[in-house]
């Protein structure tokens, strides 16, 4: 097997591993690996924007509070600090990197409005946002000459040794799928950036690449993982019953002034919350769930027809482009929505320098669980969470990459071809369809004790396969993920922010109080 010697390995090419890649490339070689085309990343389908304190009416103490009330008392209030306080400079870093935000007419950065904010905070730029970070940070990192981008290359296990009982990452093992090589890669630091799970679940706004490896990996080397029970549901996917994947509609349109509505047009959310449509986001998925079952209706719907003529074709021209590709004109119809898994707000739990709880390895972006968003994420928080944790990573590991280790063991996969593709897309369908219902927007600890049965009996089934393959990599890794995301949600039995159990719904009426609420009116 060919061994290749880096300072930093970064596993993801979204926004948390080139920014890591863009900032350690001024103290060392940096690989970035990523199992897919170096753009194939939840980032580029970020849509609403990034979140941050930049007009002199907001503070960062509303953004503080915001991201605690989202965070149903949970997060780490140190952590959301650190990021909120940092998030003007990460913008500026943003725009270093040619991120072109979009401009208010006094040409100061215009600043969009999402669910659960109290002010105008959403930097964006039109509703293509992480297309356009991933686009400029793809650019630079293509061009630093530091920096090797090693396309379609699956991670599959960490190196790992224990030295004086302490457990060390020195690498990690990964396969070109182009030549079909394996390689085990050598670093001082690495960096998991590997992004979501959200393939997980039956309905998801999250791509094919989402399939929870790096958690999955990492959990194979010991590492501690916290908050798997805390899954965020978007309210308002595209209903399209003819296409397989699932397409955003942002909530930056309701920020714009697009409400919620039932199938005869009565707008419903100031029923759940004042804030209405623009409530925190784990009440408006479950209020749209409940609707759509109380109305027996496969979807709701979003009223963008109020928003002032020509608005929506020259803020939205994503979501107006695709509406209309499927015969929707939504400046004249509503578009039809159901709730979508969005978010894994739980991970590898890190410190303020994205160091997990093995020496060597560091976890930034989506995989990882820095504390910042506790039981149920704030809109846009994530980007900056990517950006923020990125940088701090950064330079922590910079100054404290450690020797390489020379040893490692070689893992020797066999590429016999004893599992069908049916076979593998029926487990995965299975696991989807089981996790859906189950461990989704609404739970029950009887739900659940037969989701963690069922998922025994899934992983048995592609136990019996022998084979390697990617798919069947990314089918355990996905099995991995839901297994934790199950022990999880039984451990918590009181509902609270994401995580809602039908039998134990209590603390969640607690989770918005009214005195905040009445702040943000
Ligand atoms: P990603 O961008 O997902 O990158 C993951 C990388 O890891 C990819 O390069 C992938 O190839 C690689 N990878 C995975 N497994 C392996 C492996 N085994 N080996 C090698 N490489 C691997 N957040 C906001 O803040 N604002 C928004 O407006 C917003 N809108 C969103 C809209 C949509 C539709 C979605 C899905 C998410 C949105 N989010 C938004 C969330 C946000 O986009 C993500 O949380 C964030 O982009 C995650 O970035 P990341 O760098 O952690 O991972
Ligand atoms: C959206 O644009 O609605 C998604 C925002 C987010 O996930 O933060």
């Amino acid at each position: 097997m060919e061994s290749l010697n880096y300072d930093f390995v970064v596993l993801g090419s979204g926004i948390a591993g080139l920014t890591f890649a863009l900032e350690a490339a001024a103290h060392g070689k940096v690989l970035v690996l990523c199992k897919s085309a170096l753009s194939e990343t939840n980032t580029a389908y970020a849509q609403g924007g990034i979140a941050a304190v930049l007009s002199n009416i907001d503070s960062f103490e509303q953004h503080v509070q915001d991201t605690l009330t989202a965070g149903a008392g949970l997060c780490d209030e140190t952590a959301v600090r650190f990021m909120v306080e940092r998030a003007p400079e990460s913008i500026k870093w943003l725009q270093q990197q040619s991120v072109q935000f979009d401009t208010a007419p006094d040409e100061t950065i215009a600043l969009g409005l999402e669910g659960g904010h109290c002010q105008h905070r959403i930097a964006h730029v039109k509703d293509h946002t992480g297309l356009s970070i991933q686009q400029a940070l793809s650019k630079s990192a293509f061009q630093n000459p530091n920096i090797t981008i090693a396309e379609y290359h699956l991670g599959i296990d960490l190196l790992t040794q224990s030295i004086n009982q302490e457990k060390v990452c020195y690498g990690v093992q990964a396969l070109d799928l182009v030549s079909g090589n394996y390689k085990a890669i050598l670093a001082k630091a690495i960096v998991l950036a590997t992004g979501a799970s959200g393939q997980v679940y039956q309905y998801t706004t999250n791509p094919t690449i989402a399939t929870g490896d790096g958690l999955a990996m990492a959990h194979r080397a010991g590492a501690t993982i916290r908050n798997m029970e805390f899954f965020q549901f978007h309210p308002t996917a595209l209903y399209n019953p003819t296409s397989k994947d699932t397409f955003l509609i942002s909530e930056a349109l309701r920020g714009a002034g697009a409400e919620l509505v039932l199938p005869d047009g009565t707008a419903f959310m100031q029923l759940y919350h004042p804030l209405g449509s623009l409530a925190p986001r784990d009440i408006v998925a479950r209020a749209v769930y409940e609707q759509m079952n109380l109305h027996h209706s496969p979807c709701l719907y979003l009223d963008a027809t109020r928003l002032p003529e020509g608005r929506l074709q020259k803020s939205f021209p994503f979501i107006y482009t695709k509406c209309k590709s499927i015969g929707i004109d939504a400046t004249l119809e509503f578009i039809p929505v159901v709730p979508a898994a969005h978010y894994q707000c739980g991970g590898l739990e890190t410190d303020l320098h994205g160091q997990t709880s093995i020496s060597g390895l560091y976890a930034v972006g989506e995989v990882a669980c820095t504390g910042v968003h506790g039981a149920n994420r704030l809109a846009s928080n994530s980007l900056l969470e990517g950006v923020e944790f990125g940088r701090a990573a950064a330079t922590h590991a910079s100054e404290n990459a450690k020797q390489r280790f020379s040893c490692f063991k070689s893992i020797v996969y066999s590429l016999a071809d004893t599992c069908s593709d049916a076979l593998i897309s029926e487990i995965k369908a299975d696991l989807q369809a089981l996790m859906w219902e189950h461990a989704g927007i609404v739970r029950t600890t009887e739900g659940l004790t037969i989701a963690k049965e069922k998922l025994a009996e899934l992983k048995y089934k592609l136990e019996q396969c022998h084979t390697f393959s990617v798919a069947v990599q990314e089918l355990q890794n996905m099995l991995t993920t839901a297994e934790l995301i199950v022990q999880a949600c039984l451990a918590r039995t009181q509902s609270i922010g994401g995580h809602y159990l039908a039998n134990e719904p209590t603390k969640t009426e607690m989770q918005f109080p009214e005195n905040i609420a009445a702040a943000c009116l």
